[in-house]
């Protein structure tokens, strides 16, 4: 149970509706990263031909951070005071991460991870946001997690890039 007291900051239980904000907002993060381990894993299996294998290989470590990720956003939701949600609650949204039609078609992939990189960068920013001043501990993990997510989308930047350089579009 949350303790009353102001100096228990997020903890507080004057401080329960922020911190269910937050938690739902924690618990959108969660299944964005378990999605994108199920699009990562399946992106770095099928994707055929000489230009696949850098971008497996990419996808293949982002697969280990992704749900590093998750692991991270369910024990902070633990934290405070929030349940981890079960797999019922799990709704699909990465649409453009599904397979290609051709299994050499790298762009579709690239641009893929760049849409999924991107609604993550937009999501950390506004949990970041929503958490300035009142979480500071959420607020700290979250910037780190959104350094991840902006690496990766910079390392797929440069994989579109070259393919649209070499007319791969
Ligand atoms: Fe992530
Ligand atoms: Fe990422």
């Amino acid at each position: 149970m949350a303790v009353k007291s102001t100096r228990l900051g997020i903890l507080a239980e004057e401080n329960r509706e922020k911190r269910e904000r937050i938690i739902e907002l924690l618990e959108q993060a969660y299944w964005m990263e378990i999605e994108t381990v199920m699009s990562y894993i399946s992106c770095s299996v099928n994707p055929d031909g000489l230009r696949a294998q850098e971008v497996r290989e990419a996808l293949e470590t982002d697969v280990e951070e992704e749900l590093g990720h998750a692991r991270q956003f369910a024990q902070r939701i633990k934290e405070l005071y929030g349940v981890v949600p079960g797999s019922m609650a799990f709704r699909a949204t990465q649409e453009s991460l599904q397979p290609p039609e051709r299994q050499t078609d790298i762009l579709h992939i690239v641009r893929g991870v760049i849409d999924a990189e991107s609604g993550a960068i937009e999501h950390y920013n506004r949990l970041i946001e929503e958490t300035d001043g009142v979480d500071w501990a959420t607020q700290d993990m979250v910037i780190a997690i959104l350094r991840d997510e902006e690496a990766h989308r910079r390392l797929f930047e440069g994989f579109l890039r070259e393919l649209e350089d070499d007319g791969a579009a």
